[in-house]
């Protein structure tokens, strides 16, 4: 097989990559280790920045989005039950966020797909790229007719934190950049209306909570749990009684208690890796950095890394022009590196750390009482929370 470009990983970066090369008329294949429904059904992003939004409308998939999303131009910052709003629309010249979850998103670009005969190939095993540092690079893979290999002028690894790409950039061509939160949020989705009609970010002395939604009919609420904590030790009793307690009584009598599903455990962790591309390999998404997600900016990045790279492979193909390929990473990072600040300053903000004392704590209830009073604080908050503008 021959493709222009080869893409790893069919989550939110490649997927958005696909129709966006599509878009130019570059031929794509998209090799996918998971199935179809696995990668659909993961409960994961839940924020859409208004320029992942507007990429969606502009590649024709906005439809369902403008429908069922929730626009929301606001947040609520809460401190041990004491809470205050940040005004997006006031503050961030009118800007809003739309909730709409991850998998929603995955059905509306695999649908689409589907309809513009994107190539992905599901459940390929022991996906392996070669010749990255030549001009002939290549992809093999097996499946349970063989082995098979695609033959392309590019890869793009978008294969997440765990994927295969990364691994293969030499470690001495690479550096990374790390830092390891001790703790993780426990998640949970319950079929009950949310406690408000926006998210609310809870710092509390017990530790972080976030009530967030998918639908008016279905809440997404997590809580800081110790990294040493498993799924069974949350029973239902126990996740609302700290829930209600963390989010604070206004809320919490606004709290319809329900049963839980997808209850799951993710670790914080900020990670970047640079630069972004190798040879004939460019990492896109997560692959390439990872944020905490307090500040629900990875599915956004991946998106915005996509849209930065699919510029430069078009002026590549369309020109012959090199500009914009090797001016990837850079252009990438600038961005990324302003939301990790945001991601790793919104976290140190609001979440218990262990052996933190009497300052540190002094410290956060400071900055989130300059934040409360001071526009020029919530304005800059507004401004990262509602996404920085796309440098394509
Ligand atoms: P992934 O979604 O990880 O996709 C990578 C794909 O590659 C997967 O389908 C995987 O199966 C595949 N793959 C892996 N290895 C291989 C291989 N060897 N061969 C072939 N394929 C492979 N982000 C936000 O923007 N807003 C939020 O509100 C938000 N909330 C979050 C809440 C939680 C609890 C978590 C865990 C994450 C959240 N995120 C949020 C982050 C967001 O989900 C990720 O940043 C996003 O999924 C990254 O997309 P990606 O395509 O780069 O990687
Ligand atoms: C979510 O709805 O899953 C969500 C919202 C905001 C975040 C993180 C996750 O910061």
């Amino acid at each position: 097989m021959h493709a222009q470009v080869a893409i790893i990983g069919a989550g939110p970066a490649g997927m958005f990559l696909a129709h966006l090369l599509r878009e130019a008329a570059i031929d794509a294949v998209v090799l996918e280790l998971r199935s179809r429904e696995y990668v659909t059904a993961r409960v994961r992003a839940g924020v859409l920045e208004q320029t992942t939004v507007d990429l969606m409308r502009r590649l024709g998939i906005g439809a369902r989005v403008a429908r069922e999303g929730l626009v929301h131009a606001g947040t609520t910052l809460a401190v041990d039950g004491d809470a205050f709003h940040v005004d997006f629309a006031e503050l961030a010249n009118g800007a809003s966020i739309t909730v709409y979850g991850q998998s929603e998103v995955m059905k509306d670009l695999n649908q689409a797909a589907d309809e513009r005969h994107i190539h992905v190939i599901y459940e390929a095993c022991d996906v392996r790229p070669d010749g990255l540092d030549t001009d002939a690079p290549s992809v093999t893979w097996n499946s349970p007719h063989g082995t098979h290999r695609l033959d392309c002028d590019f890869i793009v690894g978008c294969d997440g934190f765990h994927g295969v790409s990364r691994g293969c950039i030499p470690c001495d061509a690479l550096t990374i950049f790390e830092r390891i939160f001790p703790f993780g949020w426990l998640g949970v989705l319950a079929e009950v209306p949310p406690c408000n009609h926006e998210l609310v970010y809870a710092n509390h002395e017990r530790g972080f909570a976030l009530a967030s939604m998918r639908s008016a009919t279905r809440s997404r609420y997590y809580l800081q749990c110790s990294l040493q904590d498993r799924v069974e030790d949350w029973s239902d009793d126990a996740f609302w009684n700290e829930f209600a307690l963390r989010i604070g009584e206004t809320f919490a009598s606004r709290v319809t208690r329900g049963v839980t599903f997808e209850k799951s455990i993710a670790p914080l962790r900020s990670f970047v890796c640079a630069p972004m591309r190798w040879g004939r390999l460019f990492l896109a998404g997560d692959a390439a950095h990872i944020v905490p997600p307090t500040g629900a900016k990875g599915l956004n990045l991946a998106v915005a890394d996509v849209v930065v790279l699919a510029k430069a492979l078009a002026g590549f193909y369309a020109a012959g022009s090199r500009d914009g390929i090797d001016g990837y990473s850079d252009r990438a990072l600038a961005r990324v590196w302003k939301a990790e600040r945001f991601s790793w300053w919104l976290t140190n903000l609001t979440h218990r750390f262990p052996h933190m004392d009497g300052f540190d704590r002094q410290m956060q209830l400071a900055e989130l009482a300059y934040l409360r009073s001071s526009r020029a604080a919530r304005s800059a908050f507004a401004e990262n929370y509602v996404g920085l503008p796309l440098e394509e």
